[in-house]
């Protein structure tokens, strides 16, 4: 019974603006994706991993993974146009022996081993997904525009981070009945999927500006 890591890091980080794609800025004395793909490769959850990295970017990401070490990643292969695509060709490369997908975006380096083993527990208790989550400081109002259609129930909200861990032949066919999403469990929840909310971290912050790279960065 194994679990398969899915890195997603085939973003154009555009928002962050720099001359290369977000997986490739330097965090710390290193390309940023060698933070997350290092934390998953030690994770005594995970037995292998695949990398999806941007166009023309693949080599590198292979370079990398030899650089750190990481002896579990499998495949790197080249990412959609969407989030969505990106994790459709990274699932693709997971053997159909593989129990569990975790799919984890690159742009949040910092995993903690224990929300991993968080998600993992969920599986095991028979979920259909597990996602970290965090609750929701603001309140949140549903807009149209620059009006408010209404204001949404603040204890009824959550967060969520990744990564998000799936039962495999669940997350194959949420991804092979899908249009596009934001993240993983709303493909699974529209297929009628049970998804478990277990605790995240702040740690787990999304890099998408510069100020959040710097913040990361001094968590190092
Ligand atoms: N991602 C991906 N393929 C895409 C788009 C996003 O693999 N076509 C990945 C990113 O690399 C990132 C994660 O999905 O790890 C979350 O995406 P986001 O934070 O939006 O990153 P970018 O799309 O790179 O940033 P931006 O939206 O600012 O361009
Ligand atoms: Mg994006």
């Amino acid at each position: 019974m194994s679990t398969w890591a899915v890195l997603v890091a085939a973003g154009r980080g555009e928002r962050l603006g720099e001359d290369r794609p977000k997986a490739f800025v330097r965090l710390g004395e290193l390309p940023l994706l060698a933070e997350p793909l290092r934390r998953l490769d030690a994770s005594g959850w995970i037995d292998a991993v695949v990398v999806v990295a941007p166009p023309e970017w693949e080599e590198p990401a292979i370079l990398l993974a030899e650089e750190i070490g990481a002896s579990k990643v499998t495949a790197c292969v080249t990412g959609g146009a969407t989030r969505t695509d990106s994790v459709r060709a990274g699932v693709d490369e997971v053997p159909e022996e593989a129990a569990a997908i975790l799919v984890h975006d690159a742009a949040r380096p910092l995993v903690p081993e224990e929300v991993i083993g968080r998600i993992v527990a969920a599986l095991g208790e028979g979920f259909d997904g597990a996602v970290p989550s965090l609750p929701v400081a603001d309140t949140i109002k549903r807009v149209d525009g620059d009006v408010v259609v209404e204001t949404l129930v603040r204890d009824e909200l959550a967060a969520v981070q990744t990564p998000q861990g799936f039962v495999a032949p669940v997350l194959r066919a949420a991804l092979a009945a899908a249009v596009d999403a934001s993240d993983c469990a709303s493909l699974v929840e529209r297929s009628g999927g049970r998804v478990k909310i277990v605790p995240g971290d702040e740690r787990l912050l999304k890099v998408t500006t510069r100020a959040d790279l710097e913040r990361v960065a001094a968590w190092l």
